[in-house]
C-alpha cells in the first residue's frame, strides 16, 4: 500500500529524480565551511526550541531504516517482482543493523547523556535520512538488481565489502563507546565523592575530555573515520554501479568532514594545542 502515490514507495521516475537531487547534497554542506554555527553536540546552544538530545537522535535517525524497510516491503509487489535476490536483502540488512544501533541502542540505551539539538539540525538530519533511504531503498527494492544472476560472479568482492563494512561498524561502535566511558567514569567518580559528602551527585551533562584509546590516539573523530570505512564497504558490496551507496558515502563525508574540522578547533580552544598534540581531525596524518 502506497503512503503517497508515486512517492512512497517512489515510481521509477520519481526515484530517479530523488537520486539526481541527492547527488547535489554536498553543495548544501558548503555552508558548514563558512558558518561556524552548528547547534548540536559540543557546539549546542541554549534555545527554547531545542529538542532533548536522546529523543532528537532517535527520531531523526529512525526515519532512515523505517523508510528503507517500508520500500523493501511494498515496492517489489507494485513492480510485479515475486522475490528480491539475497544480495539486495544483505544490503538492506547492513543498513538496518547500523541504524538500529544508531537510532535505538545508542541514544536510548547506551549513551549516558546527549546535548540538545536545534530543530533546524534535526530537520536537516531527518531529510538526510529520508532522501538517503529512498535512494538506497529504491535501488534495492526494484530499480537496481532484481535477479540472482545480476549478483552472480560477485561473491568474493561482496565478501570483501561485507568484511570492511563489519570492521567499520565495530570500529564506529568501539570509538563511540570510548566517548561514553568518559561520562560513565566521571559519573562513577562523582557518585563516590557525593556519597562521602552526603550530597546528590553532580550532572555529567556536557562533561568532555580528550579521548585517547584506539584510533583516538591519531584522530579526534575516529568514530567518523570508522563510519566512512563502514559505508565504503557497503558500496563495495553493491558494486561500482550502485550509485545510491556511492552518494551515501560522498554525502556523509561532505557533512562530517567540516564537522570534524570544526570539532578539532573546539578541542584546541577548550583543552589547548599542547593537550591535543599531533592528533588530526579525522584522517590520520593528513587532515
Ligand atoms: N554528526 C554527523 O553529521 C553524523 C553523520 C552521520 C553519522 N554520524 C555518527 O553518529 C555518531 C555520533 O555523531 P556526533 O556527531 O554526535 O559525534 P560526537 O559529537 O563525537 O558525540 C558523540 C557522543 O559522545 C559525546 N562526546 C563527544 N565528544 C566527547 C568527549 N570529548 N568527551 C565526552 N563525551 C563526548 C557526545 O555528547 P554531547 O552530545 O553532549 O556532545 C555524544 O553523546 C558517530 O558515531 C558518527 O559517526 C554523525
Amino acid at each position: 500500500m502506497a503512503i503517497v502515490q508515486n512517492w512512497m514507495p517512489p515510481s521509477r521516475e520519481n526515484w530517479e529524480l530523488i537520486c539526481r537531487i541527492w547527488q547535489y547534497f554536498p553543495v548544501i554542506t558548503t555552508i558548514q565551511w563558512i558558518l561556524d554555527w552548528y547547534p548540536q553536540g559540543k557546539t549546542s546552544t541554549d534555545s527554547r526550541f531545542n529538542i532533548p538530545g536522546k529523543i532528537a537522535w532517535a527520531t531523526m535517525e529512525m526515519a532512515g531504516f523505517i523508510t528503507l524497510l517500508y520500500i523493501m516491503f511494498t515496492l517489489p509487489s507494485e513492480l510485479g517482482i515475486k522475490e528480491l535476490p539475497w544480495g539486495n536483502w544483505t544490503m538492506a540488512g547492513c543498513f538496518t543493523i547500523h541504524y538500529t544501533y544508531r537510532a535505538i541502542l545508542s541514544p536510548l540505551f547506551l549513551n549516558p547523556s546527549m546535548s540538545p539539538i536545534h530543530p533546524l539540525v534535526w530537520t536537516l538530519a531527518f531529510l538526510f535520512q529520508v532522501f538517503n533511504s529512498t535512494s538506497i531503498g529504491g535501488w534495492l527494492a526494484g530499480y537496481g538488481p532484481t535477479t540472482v544472476h545480476e549478483w552472480a560472479g560477485r561473491f568474493w568482492i561482496m565478501e570483501i565489502g561485507l568484511v570492511i563494512w563489519a570492521w567499520g561498524l565495530l570500529g564506529n561502535m568501539f570509538h563511540d563507546d570510548d566517548l561514553r566511558e568518559i561520562r560513565r567514569a566521571t559519573d562513577r567518580k562523582q557518585r563516590k565523592e557525593a556519597e562521602k559528602l552526603g550530597k546528590p551527585p553532580e550532572s555529567i551533562h556536557k562533561v568532555y575530555m580528550i579521548p585517547k584509546n584506539g584510533l583516538f590516539q591519531y584522530v579526534l573523530y575516529a568514530h567518523y573515520l570508522c563510519e566512512w570505512i563502514e559505508w565504503a564497504g557497503f558500496w563495495i558490496v553493491g558494486g561500482w554501479n550502485c550509485h545510491p551507496a556511492r552518494a551515501f558515502l560522498v554525502n556523509e563525508i561532505a557533512t562530517m568532514l567540516p564537522r570534524a574540522l570544526q570539532g578539532k578547533r573546539w578541542y584546541i580552544k577548550k583543552f589547548g594545542k599542547e593537550k591535543v598534540g599531533n592528533r588530526k581531525a579525522v584522517i590520520p596524518g593528513v587532515l
